[in-house]
């Protein structure tokens, strides 16, 4: 059974008297040691999908769906079990590790202070051996415990962060942004670290990001966001060498992968921005930027179909996906 299921999920924002609809209609699954990158430009509705995950959406959101989390619907549940669930069945990293850590406390007692909430029977001495612990998953000796934030470097403090999410030992983490902060050699690094616990630990982990070249190497599976919608998933390296939708391939081709020659002359990017979630164009959201739209594309919107072009375990939102193979 999937960990992670999410069910024709809808995320609508209500600000001064407009409705924004955010998320529209996204349907995933994410399985126990697995990792599913989801990948899209600034506003495309990444963070906001994710965010139902633990329920942490603003009050002026409406979400409309399932989100279920080990079968369980986290948008019905009772705010107790909302509580009982966070940390312990699922938790998250966020993007700004510089500035999440409470500056005037040892990271020891920060990391601790999750597990003393959690779990009734710890004690101070058997939450600061966990911490220890914790600390050496993540490639940092136990004793930096005692380490105020401001001792620590970037890419140690995200380390910091990844330990604390992993406190309470979740099955399910959200990753949004982890290493956007970073440079790109610690980004390495922090996220071969990241695809080791899922892997040694069996976590399913949801990582977000706006670099495609990023999540093709870290993930499973990608799914891409655009408009507030799932435009294509699939395999990573699928996704990522052969999309079948244009969005996916101009997002592939503006993070280039280091060293690798096929985009050493093709240089491309993408002009224009996604739409705002109340101005989505008729036909397929994408049309207006999409160097390949026909008039079908400006008059019908395409369904997410999975492609029936051999050795392919996808699904694309596009009029075009098959005649691309
Ligand atoms: N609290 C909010 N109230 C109203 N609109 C919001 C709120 N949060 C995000 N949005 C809008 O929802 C859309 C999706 O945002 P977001 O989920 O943050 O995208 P991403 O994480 O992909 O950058 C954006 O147009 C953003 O302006
Ligand atoms: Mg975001």
């Amino acid at each position: 059974m999937a960990l992670l299921e999410m069910r024709d999920v809808s995320v609508t924002y209500r600000t001064g008297g407009l409705d924004v609809p955010a998320v529209r209609g996204v349907t995933l699954s994410v399985d126990s040691g697995e990792t599913l990158g989801i990948a899209g430009e600034s506003g495309c509705g990444k963070s906001t999908l994710t965010s139902t995950v633990l329920r942490m959406q603003p009050k002026s959101a409406t979400v409309t769906g399932e989100v279920l989390v080990d079968g369980k619907d986290v948008t019905t549940m009772t705010w107790g079990k909302v509580r009982a669930l966070r940390w312990a069945q699922a938790s998250m990293v966020f993007q700004g590790a510089m500035h999440a850590l409470n500056p005037v406390q040892k990271i020891g007692v920060q990391i601790a202070e999750p597990i003393l909430l959690h779990d009734k029977k710890a004690t101070h001495a058997s939450a600061d051996k966990r911490v220890g612990e914790l600390l050496e998953m993540v490639g940092l000796p136990a004793r930096r415990a005692d380490a105020y934030p401001h001792q620590l470097s970037g890419g140690q403090k995200q380390r910091v962060m990844i330990a604390m999410a992993l406190a309470c030992g979740p099955q399910l983490v959200v990753a949004d942004e982890p290493t956007t902060a970073l440079d790109v050699m610690v980004q390495a690094q922090v996220l071969d670290l990241m695809a080791s616990l899922v892997k040694d630990l069996g976590l399913a982990m949801v990582l977000i990001s706006h670099d495609l070249s990023v999540l093709s190497s870290a993930c499973d599976r990608i799914a891409v966001m655009y408009a507030g919608q799932i435009v294509e998933e699939g395999p990573a390296t699928q996704v990522f060498d052969s999309p079948a939708h244009p969005y996916s391939g101009a997002l592939a081709g503006a993070f280039p992968r280091i060293g690798d020659a096929r985009f050493r002359y093709a240089p491309s990017g993408l002009p224009g921005d996604p739409p705002f979630p109340g101005e989505v164009p008729d036909g397929c959201s994408f049309h207006p930027r999409c160097p390949r739209a026909i008039d079908r594309c400006r008059a019908e919107e395409p369904a997410l179909l999975q492609l029936t072009r051999p050795g392919a375990d996808r699904r694309a939102a596009c009029h075009l996906a098959e005649v691309r193979a």
